[in-house]
């Protein structure tokens, strides 16, 4: 059984989409709500409508992906309409997700999301790589302590964030003791491996325009980084703070070895990029196989239960 609590709503199974992939507009959207994800997130929203970085911005490639999209998305009005109207239909609630481009334009948008009716889960990403001359904001401390200490002057509704990957055990004590200090939600653990390249040595040329090349890693590559952030966010976060887990989910042994560093929640990017929804039917057979093998009968019997040599 796949079932899984998370914030007190009850969804059939714990996987979504990652924001970004298949989640842009009302038709991707739509595709998602009748697939077998157990919920979905929508594109990272800025206030107003955005193209986003030239194409081509997005590449898949053997091991996974790079992209540098820019955050093109539809404008913040458009993806609170599309889940006012969802919620009417369904009680499983959107997950929503909010990408400014400064502390101010974030406060604005959730300043409106709490004062609407929208009943769902709110993510703030503060991890996009890929916007020129806008560095991660979670790459920044301070400035993630002062964010957070805004938002939590006025939001009230379940809140997650959206992190970059963190590569030093000296940063995951420092990024941890930041968040517990607050009532969130939830923390999704990874956005992409910011920066990477990829090059094409028929052409001798990158695979993407925007920033000469540079873009966010995804798929195979970061799979053993985005299970060492879940996991370190797991066994430093207080435990009513919970984990998605992002990057390197191909199939239900990667889903597995997610939950069993900690995360309830489980997004797909690249992998849901290359093989559209239906991937989900496959992964929730795939995972279902392991923990038969292995007789759980729940995923709660072994989430977060992973073992350190002794
Ligand atoms: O470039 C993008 O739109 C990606 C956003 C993200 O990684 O959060």
């Amino acid at each position: 059984m796949l079932t899984t609590n998370f914030l007190d709503f009850d969804f059939s199974n714990p996987f979504m989409n990652a924001s970004g992939v298949h989640c842009m507009t009302t038709n991707e959207l739509d595709e998602l709500a009748a697939s077998n994800a157990g919920a979905y997130i929508m594109k990272s929203a800025t206030p107003a409508k955005r193209e986003g970085n030239p194409e081509p911005r997005y590449f898949d490639v053997p091991l996974g992906s790079i992209n540098s999209m820019g955050l093109p998305n539809l404008g913040f009005d458009y993806y609170l309409e599309y889940a006012l109207k969802q919620q009417e239909k369904t009680s499983r609630p959107v997950f929503f997700s909010v990408a400014g481009m400064s502390v101010a334009e974030n406060i604005a948008m959730l300043k409106k999301i709490e004062a609407s009716d929208f009943k769902g889960v709110t993510e703030l990403n503060l991890s996009c790589p890929n916007v020129p001359g806008k560095p991660q904001v979670a790459y920044d401390f301070e400035l993630t302590y002062e964010t957070l200490a805004q938002v939590f002057d006025f939001f009230t509704k379940p809140l997650g964030v959206k992190l970059p990957p963190y590569f030093d055990m000296a940063h995951f004590d420092q990024m941890a003791a930041i968040l517990n200090k607050y009532p969130l939600s939830y923390v999704n653990a990874i956005n992409s491996i910011g920066n990477g390249l990829y090059i094409d040595t028929d052409s001798d040329q990158v695979v993407i325009k925007p920033k000469e090349g540079f873009g966010g890693i995804g798929g195979e590559y970061v799979k053993p980084t985005a299970l060492a952030n879940v996991r370190a966010f797991y066994t430093r976060l207080k435990p009513e703070i919970k984990i998605i887990g992002t990057g390197g989910i191909l199939t239900g042994q990667d889903a597995y070895e997610h939950l069993l560093c900690g995360a309830t929640m489980l997004q797909v990017g690249t992998q849901l990029q290359k093989e559209g929804p239906a991937i989900f039917d496959r992964l929730q057979k795939e995972l279902m196989a392991i923990m038969e093998e292995k007789g759980y009968k729940t995923i709660a019997e072994f989430r977060g239960k992973l073992k350190a040599i002794v």
